[in-house]
């Protein structure tokens, strides 16, 4: 048994870009997410206000998020609900996304000691007395908070995460006042056995706020579409996607893109689960991003569907 609708959140502007060895224009980004948005994509991550000496891809994100927030403001009724968010580590990034009045932002930490220290150049702990000062400054100006937790299945420098280390600090995510929290196999070794097992630890620990959940798997392993179903079958409804398979993360070596949105929504519709995405506008905007990178799509329905 899976829900009749699932929330699709698009990271690949974001989680897509900001590893891709080409960069992308800041014109051709706002043309990638107008097109995600055609399509139906009604949450989607189009930007990231991190140091742009770490990732410098996203360094053009001020510049994006502005120019589609006042695109976004001439549409009509039907845009309304087009949530643009952007990742924010610290105090700094936030007030780059208040200025930008973005529709949502994401902290993002960590349940491996190793990799927030490669990620975000703090420990677990500071992390959160970071997030905590981000989340009570986005409340007063009224932004809802997605948290991201890395590695919650295995970590490039750590090996296997336990299940109740990933769900102890889950439950320390929510506490902030974060509205969802996405669980991120960022490296993608998750299989449907570890991806159970994860679920049920953070049924048993987080009880009703199970349903603020969303997962995010990184296909390394081509296991990601196995994961996603077992999870719907677990009860998740938020799923994050990437067109085109794009990206992977810059500080988890190894890491290959996230799931192809296009793979999902194909599933999702074989499934009967609403997901309000036109899945041949979709694979015209994975088809857009792949010329401008001038590399073959990674969604194996997106490049069965264009050869017709
Ligand atoms: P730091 O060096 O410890 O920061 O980096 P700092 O506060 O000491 O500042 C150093 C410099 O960065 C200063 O500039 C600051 O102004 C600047 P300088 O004086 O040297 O010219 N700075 C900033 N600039 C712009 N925006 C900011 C900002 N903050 C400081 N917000 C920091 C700490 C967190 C900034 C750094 O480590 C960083 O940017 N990390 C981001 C890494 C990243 O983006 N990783 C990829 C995203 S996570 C991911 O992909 C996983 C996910 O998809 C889920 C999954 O798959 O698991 C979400
Ligand atoms: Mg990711």
């Amino acid at each position: 048994l899976v829900p009749p609708r699932v929330k699709i959140v698009e990271v690949g502007p974001r989680d897509g870009l900001q590893n891709e060895p080409v960069s992308v224009s800041t014109e051709d980004k706002i043309k990638l997410v107008q097109k995600l948005a055609q399509a139906g994509c009604r949450y989607i991550e189009a930007g990231s206000f991190v140091s742009p000496k770490w990732v410098p891809s996203m360094a053009n994100s001020f510049q994006t998020m502005t120019k589609l927030r006042e695109w976004k403001e001439k549409q009509g009724p039907e845009y309304e609900p087009l949530v643009l968010s952007c990742l924010v580590p610290n105090l700094a990034g936030l007030h780059q996304a208040i200025q930008v009045k973005a529709g949502e932002i994401a902290v993002f930490g960590s349940a491996s000691e190793t990799f927030s220290n490669k990620n975000i150049n703090c420990s677990i702990d500071e992390s959160l007395e970071r997030f905590a000062l981000v989340v009570a400054e986005a409340n007063t100006a009224r932004i809802p908070v997605r948290a991201y937790l890395s590695c919650v299945i295995g970590c490039p420098y750590q090996g296997r995460i336990p299940p109740l280390a990933v769900a102890q600090m889950a439950e320390k995510l929510l506490a902030l006042g974060c509205h969802e929290l996405s669980l991120g196999d960022t490296i993608g070794v998750g299989t449907p056995t570890t991806t159970i097992a994860l679920l049920k630890e953070l049924q048993h620990v987080l009880g009703n706020d199970v349903d603020k959940l969303a997962v995010h798997f990184h296909d390394t392993h081509g296991q990601a579409l196995a994961n996603i179903l077992v999870s719907l079958e677990s009860g998740i409804a938020t799923v994050d996607a990437s067109v085109a398979g794009l990206g992977g993360c810059p500080y988890a070596p190894g890491a290959s893109g996230n799931v192809a949105t296009e793979d999902v929504v194909y599933m999702l519709n074989g499934l009967g689960v609403e997901t309000g995405i036109d899945l041949d506008k979709l694979v015209e905007a994975g088809d857009f991003i792949c010329e401008v990178l001038d590399r073959p799509s990674r969604s194996r329905a997106g490049t069965a569907i264009s050869a017709i």
